[in-house]
């Protein structure tokens, strides 16, 4: 097999990607591990910048995001027992942010890959790179007791953190920064009405609780766990109680519970490999870098590496003009920084985490006071939490 690009990972990042090439007629296949109903079935965040959405129209698979994701213009934090709303769109310039779950997109995506009959190999084993640093990479993987290769220029990284991209670029070029949280979050989906209209990020002392939603028929909500916790050691009942212990009471006095149809621990890290680029090698989303949750920061961050890396292709193969390949990484890696930075202030602003001290928590009220009482701060958080210019 021969294509142009071959791209490692069906989650968002390589499916975007590949959508968008094929568009442009730049041939390229993607192989993923797993199957299609395995990688549906993963219950992802559920916050979109507008650089994602647009991204997304602009891959023809924006339809049903724009018709059943709701456009949110604001969220409130909670601190104690008060909430107080972050106007978005008044701090962001009149921007806002889409509210519509990974799950549902990457279903989008892979149903526009089917129409399209783009390359999607799933069940693709033992994935390895070969000859990065060579004008003519390859890639085998195994299908069954049948080992397979393709022939490609140029091989994406789009594998997440645990796949076999970055771990191919010699551990004496790779440098890797991780910061690790004392805590996870156990997220829950329910059919029930979401207790708010809009997110409410919750700081309290017994830990912090996210409530999100999915449609006004589907809540998702987190609270901060111990990493040694586990999923079996919470029942729905002992989950509603805890949520409803960490939201003020007028807001506990609302909240539908109902069983949970997803229950699940994440932990908290922030991590960065650089370079994202390596010979012919370019890693792109959960490859290259991890955010805490805190942010919405996850799948935004893709998309700038999607952004950049696809008018980068677009350039070499209309124009031969190979820049944008060459400023790849560092112009990924400064927007994956700033976005490291937001979720990581978001983070420890709002988590008590374990040994931190009267002094930490008297920071984080200043930052909440300080939050709330300047034009600038506030413009500051909205402008990251609506997504930083590509
Ligand atoms: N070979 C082939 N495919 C692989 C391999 C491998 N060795 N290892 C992993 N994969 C697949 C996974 O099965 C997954 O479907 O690569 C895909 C990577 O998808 P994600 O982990 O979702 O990463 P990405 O597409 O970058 O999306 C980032 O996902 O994890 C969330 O918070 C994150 O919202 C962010 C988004
Ligand atoms: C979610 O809805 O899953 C979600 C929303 C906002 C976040 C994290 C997760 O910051």
């Amino acid at each position: 097999m021969k294509t142009r690009v071959c791209i490692i990972g069906g989650g968002p990042s390589g499916l975007l990607l590949a959508q968008l090439l094929h568009l442009k007629g730049i041939d390229n296949v993607v192989l993923e591990k797993h199957s299609r109903e395995y990688v549906l079935a993963r219950i992802r965040a559920g916050v979109l910048e507008h650089g994602f959405a647009k991204l997304m129209r602009e891959a023809q698979c924006g339809e049903r995001m724009d018709r059943e994701g709701e456009i949110h213009e604001g969220f409130f934090i909670a601190d104690a027992g008060q909430l107080n709303r972050v106007d978005l769109h008044k701090y962001s310039g009149g921007s806002s942010v889409i509210v519509y779950g990974q799950t549902e997109l990457t279903r989008d995506l892979y149903d526009a890959r089917e129409r399209m009959n783009g390359a999607v190999i799933h069940n693709a084993e033992d994935v390895q790179p070969h000859d990065l640093t060579s004008a003519a990479p390859y890639v085998t993987w195994r299908a069954g007791d049948e080992v397979k290769r393709i022939d490609c220029d140029f091989v994406i990284g789009a594998d997440g953190f645990h796949g076999v991209s970055r771990k191919s670029i010699p551990r004496d070029v790779l440098r890797e920064y991780e910061k690790v949280y004392p805590s996870g979050w156990l997220g829950v989906l329910s059919r029930t009405k979401p207790v708010s209209p809009e997110l409410i990020y919750a700081r309290h002392e017994r830990g912090f609780a996210l409530c999100s939603l999915r449609s006004q028929v589907l809540s998702r909500y987190y609270i901060q766990v111990p990493l040694s916790d586990t999923v079996e050691g919470w029942s729905d009942d002992a989950f509603w109680a805890e949520l409803k212990r960490r939201l003020p009471a007028e807001v506990g006095a609302r909240l539908q519970t109902g069983p949970s149809i997803e229950k699940s621990i994440a932990p908290l890290r922030s991590f960065v490999a650089e370079p994202m680029r390596y010979g012919n090698l370019f890693l792109a989303g959960d490859a290259a870098h991890i955010v805490p949750p805190t942010g919405a920061r996850g799948l935004n961050s893709a998309a700038s590496d999607i952004y950049y890396l696809y008018h980068a292709l677009l350039a070499h193969y209309q124009r031969g003009d190979a820049s944008g390949l060459e400023g790849y990484s560092a112009k990924a890696l400064a927007r994956v920084w700033k976005a490291q930075r937001f979720s990581w202030w978001m983070t420890m602003m709002l988590h008590t985490f374990p040994g931190s001290s009267d002094y930490d928590r008297k920071l984080q009220d200043t930052d909440l006071a300080y939050l709330f009482s300047s034009e600038a701060a506030m413009s500051s958080l909205a402008e990251n939490y609506v997504g930083l210019p590509f």
